[in-house]
């Protein structure tokens, strides 16, 4: 049992191998089973962890995929790595996730996946957005980069769609030390061509028989992971308990604040409201010492990065993306600290 970070640097860096050792075995199987799923394939990052998904998933050249208009641009940059195209979808108005409303409008005979992002936290509507998939016979693949834990009705996400890619940057609420990434399905042969995909398609050592590329998790990252595992359950917990005290204090304000359903199991990795005024509230926050972001200033469907695919229909994420902030929430937040957070927000607000 290793009792802190410093003896598992010791233990790692001293005694195992340096990429693919047994912590990389020991964190895939404890991290399948955290998920619930019989399949992790550890890799270098979440944005690889779509990309080689979507391979895996034999998308590519022709094939359209749906992505949400609003999130971190990974997925549709995957999308378009593979020369396939992404096709964006508005954000439910109420929440900041892909609206399953707005999807069967988009569906062609092109069309061959839908990934959904469960950003900041909160899981998208899955129980809506697989029977779209099942009805017209889509892949799903789910972004569950900022999502580890969340849950809807007591399933966790990742385990609605085939195949679900994870993050595992620093910043997240299970975050490595470096960059890391996952994938979990229960597909065994799906597991298998991933796992090869991420290994210049090697079944044994030195025998490839496609082409993959190197995408592994080293084995320091995951011997951190597999030790903050065992806290990520109580780190959720906390922020669920920052994010509840927020909203009660804040909902007198003139401010949109993050929605939950009765169902679902939002685990916060961001608290992001919305206002009208967001740049003078950000900057009168700033000068009273309290810091906030924005993810994302621009929607991903509005980049000029993929402005080929822009089809100028996704209005929900392109005003949210003038009006979302940040507030600060992570574990470690003191209830004082938070208290001086509130505090400002009323004297600016009220
Ligand atoms: C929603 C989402 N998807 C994908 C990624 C990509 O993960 P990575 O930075 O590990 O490539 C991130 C990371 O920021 C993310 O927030």
């Amino acid at each position: 049992m290793i009792s802190s970070l410093q003896t598992l640097f010791d233990e790692v860096v001293l005694k195992d191998t340096l990429l693919g050792g047994k912590a990389v075995i020991s964190f895939e199987k404890d991290f399948a089973s955290y998920q619930g799923r019989s399949h992790a394939i550890s890799c270098a990052n979440g944005t690889d962890a779509l990309e080689i998904a979507l391979r895996g998933l034999g998308i590519g050249a022709g094939d359209e995929v749906i992505v949400p208009a609003n999130g971190w641009m990974s997925a549709a940059e995957a999308v378009c790595l593979l020369h396939a195209q992404p096709v964006f979808v508005d954000n439910h108005p109420d929440a900041y996730t892909l609206d399953p409303k707005r999807i069967e409008e988009k569906i062609t005979s092109r069309t061959k996946a839908i990934i959904p992002i469960h950003l900041y936290g909160l899981p998208a509507d899955m129980p809506e957005i697989c029977a779209l998939a099942q009805k017209h016979q889509l892949k799903v693949i789910e972004d569950c980069a900022q999502a580890h834990g969340a849950s809807i009705g007591g399933k966790k996400v990742g385990n609605w769609g085939d195949i679900a890619a994870f993050s595992f940057y620093p910043t997240k609420n299970l975050g490595a030390i470096g960059d890391a990434g996952a994938m979990v399905t229960a597909d065994s042969s799906l597991a298998e061509m991933c796992r090869q995909i991420a290994s210049h398609g090697q079944i044994t050592r030195n025998q490839h028989i496609r082409l993959g590329r190197n995408s592994r998790m080293d084995t320091l990252q995951a011997a951190v992971l597999q030790y903050k595992l065992g806290f990520l359950e109580d780190w959720n917990a906390r922020r669920r308990a920052l994010a509840a005290r927020y909203t009660d204090a804040l909902k007198v304000l003139p401010i949109q604040l993050p929605v939950e359903k009765a169902d679902d199991y939002h685990i916060y990795h961001l608290y992001v409201i919305q206002s009208e005024r967001r740049d003078w509230l950000m900057d009168a926050l700033g000068k009273l010492g309290v810091g906030t972001a924005i993810h994302y200033p621009q929607a991903v469907a509005d980049m000029p990065v993929f402005s080929q695919y822009r089809q100028d229909d996704t209005p929900v994420a392109s005003k949210q993306a003038r009006q979302l902030l940040s507030l600060p929430l992570y574990p470690e937040l003191e209830d004082d600290e938070q208290g001086y957070v509130i505090e400002c927000m009323h004297k600016l607000l009220r």
